[in-house]
């Protein structure tokens, strides 16, 4: 059976390390031409070099998309070198700020819904018309299972915020594009070994994230945490279905 994916255009954002640099890989090795975005150049062209080491294409455009002027330059490069993208994979997120929410800085809180929400958003309605004129598109959100226990990560208030938001943006604009072709659905990567797992392990905990960063901790000394690679096999098994709306959650075969 021919692949869907095959010679479609894919845009993976956060692709230059973990989970979105395993979905850009697996992404090539279906056959899809990628363009790969987040702010680390090196870190970029690192996935590139994996893919056309692999026989596969790759283009790298270096953006900040936690802040509006970046997601505006962003956009005005990406189409006007692509004039159609046929798959986005929206997976660039911060877990940044964590504390204690009086002392947590508004401009980072904001930046933070800025990257996991409205950058998403934006990226997908400038490419919604190319979508619409072909009739034939897809969409996946990348959220986290703390959505379904916002209790789960006191301290993370930002991040649980946008996680939420992010998903009620998706089911929301699914329902919008229901019978044009374009589907919508989100994925909840499940926990996994990566820079951002790093990240909070390495902060200094305070009173408001003293449990959680304990958690961080005990999950990665357990051995509990799944592959960047575990995780983006079980989206890209997905990508084949044509229903939307989803909130899709790893699974991961033992
Ligand atoms: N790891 C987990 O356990 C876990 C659990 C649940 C959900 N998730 C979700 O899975 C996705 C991938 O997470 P991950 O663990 O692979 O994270 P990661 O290792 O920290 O990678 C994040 C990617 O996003 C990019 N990025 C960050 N800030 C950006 C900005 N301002 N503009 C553009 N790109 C930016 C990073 O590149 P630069 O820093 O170079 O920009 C990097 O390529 C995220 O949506 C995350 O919320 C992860």
């Amino acid at each position: 059976m021919t692949s869907t994916i095959e010679g479609k255009r894919a845009l993976v954002t956060g692709a230059g390390r973990g989970v979105g640099q395993e979905i850009a890989v697996g992404l090539a090795g279906q056959g899809a031409n990628l363009i790969l975005a987040a702010r680390s150049q090196d870190q970029l062209e690192e996935t590139a070099r994996r893919i056309h080491a692999a026989g596969g294409t790759a283009d790298v455009i270096v953006a900040d998309l936690g802040k509006s002027d970046g997601i505006s330059e962003f956009l005005d490069q990406l189409t006007e070198r692509f004039p159609t993208v046929d798959i986005v994979i929206n997976n660039a997120a911060t877990v940044a700020p964590l504390g204690t929410s009086a002392a947590v800085s508004s401009s980072e809180w904001s930046d933070a819904l800025t990257l996991n929400v409205t950058a998403v958003a934006r990226i997908s309605f400038a490419l919604l018309p190319g979508m619409l004129h072909s009739g034939w598109g897809r969409i996946v959100n990348v959220s986290s299972g703390i959505v379904e226990h916002p209790t789960g990560m006191i301290g993370g208030n930002a991040y649980v915020t946008s996680k939420a938001a992010l998903e009620a943006h998706t089911v929301n604009l699914a329902a919008e594009l229901l019978g044009t072709g374009i589907t919508v659905n989100v994925y909840r990567p499940g926990s996994v070994d990566t820079a951002m797992q790093e990240w909070i392990r390495a902060q200094t905990p305070d009173a408001a994230t003293a449990d959680l960063h304990a958690r961080f901790h005990r999950s990665f000394t357990d051995g509990t945490l799944i592959t960047a690679r575990q995780s983006a096999s079980s989206l890209l098994s997905r990508l084949e279905d044509s229903t939307t709306g989803n909130i899709w959650t790893v699974t991961v075969p033992s």
